[in-house]
């Protein structure tokens, strides 16, 4: 059995944001660092990291933030963007300020455009991030697509045919699952997540994309109480949960 790991109090909240190792000092000293209903007052002291951390320590009189691995499920609105590169509201504008400087640092699992909307994974750990993505887990990733013009009938088939190339790359894209909901609405399971890939297979029959939501990763479904812009903490085994499609 893994024994639980243990770190300094002040390396500990000065990786989750909450500031310097003096800062720390001072906290503990004031009393205000309280573990299983008492103050720690030496913030040098080594303390079990687990999950239920947030449920033993306040800080401040505030549960303490979860410690890594954090896995959280975010219902991306539309207009905000992924990368740190891009220009505008960014996904990590939605989750708490303090989590901006958290060490190690947040990511998120894959990108959505700025303007798809619906589930995105967003974590610190990278062994979790690397299997949802890598190619080989085949982690089915499923969209609801409003288009511009009617479906032709003949979607299903080159989506699924293995051998549809995009435009600009030299290598088929693996078979897709199109179900057709509606005239100009249908579903579309893909296992890659190529850069803009559900707009360029559409475009690729000479259609076009007006409104993108991914609605489930693998086995997890975006909740139907979870609103566009607010988040959930997963545990481990919701997490794992992409993994039991
Ligand atoms: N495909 C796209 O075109 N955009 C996304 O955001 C995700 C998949």
């Amino acid at each position: 059995m893994s024994k639980t790991p243990t770190m300094r109090l002040d390396r500990l909240l000065g990786n989750l944001g909450y500031g310097s190792r003096k800062e720390m000092h001072a906290l503990a000293a004031a009393g205000e660092i309280v573990l299983d209903g008492v103050a720690v007052k030496d913030a040098g002291a080594r303390i079990a990291i687990g999950p239920d951390l947030p449920r033993r320590m306040t800080v401040m009189g505030r549960p303490v933030d979860p410690p890594p691995p954090l896995i959280v499920m975010l219902h991306k609105p539309l207009g905000v963007v992924c990368s740190h590169k891009e220009a505008g509201r960014r996904i990590y504008d939605l989750l708490p300020p303090r989590w901006r400087v958290r060490e190690p640092a947040l990511s998120s699992v894959g990108r959505l455009d700025k303007e798809t909307s619906g589930l995105l994974l967003i974590t610190d750990d990278g062994d979790y991030l690397h299997r949802v993505i890598s190619p080989r887990r085949h982690v089915a990733k499923s969209y609801l697509a409003t288009l511009d013009r009617p479906l032709g009938g003949d979607e299903g088939a080159i989506f699924g045919s293995g051998s549809m190339m995009l435009e600009g790359e030299d290598k088929p894209l693996l078979p897709a699952i199109l179900e057709p909901l509606g005239e100009r609405r249908a579903r579309l399971v893909i296992e890659e997540g190529r850069y803009h890939q559900v707009r360029r297979m559409f475009a690729a029959v000479g259609n076009h994309v007006l409104d993108l939501h991914r609605e489930r990763i693998g086995g997890l479904a975006l909740p139907g109480d979870l609103a566009a812009g607010e988040f959930r903490i997963l545990d481990r085994a919701a997490a794992e949960g992409v993994f039991s499609a």
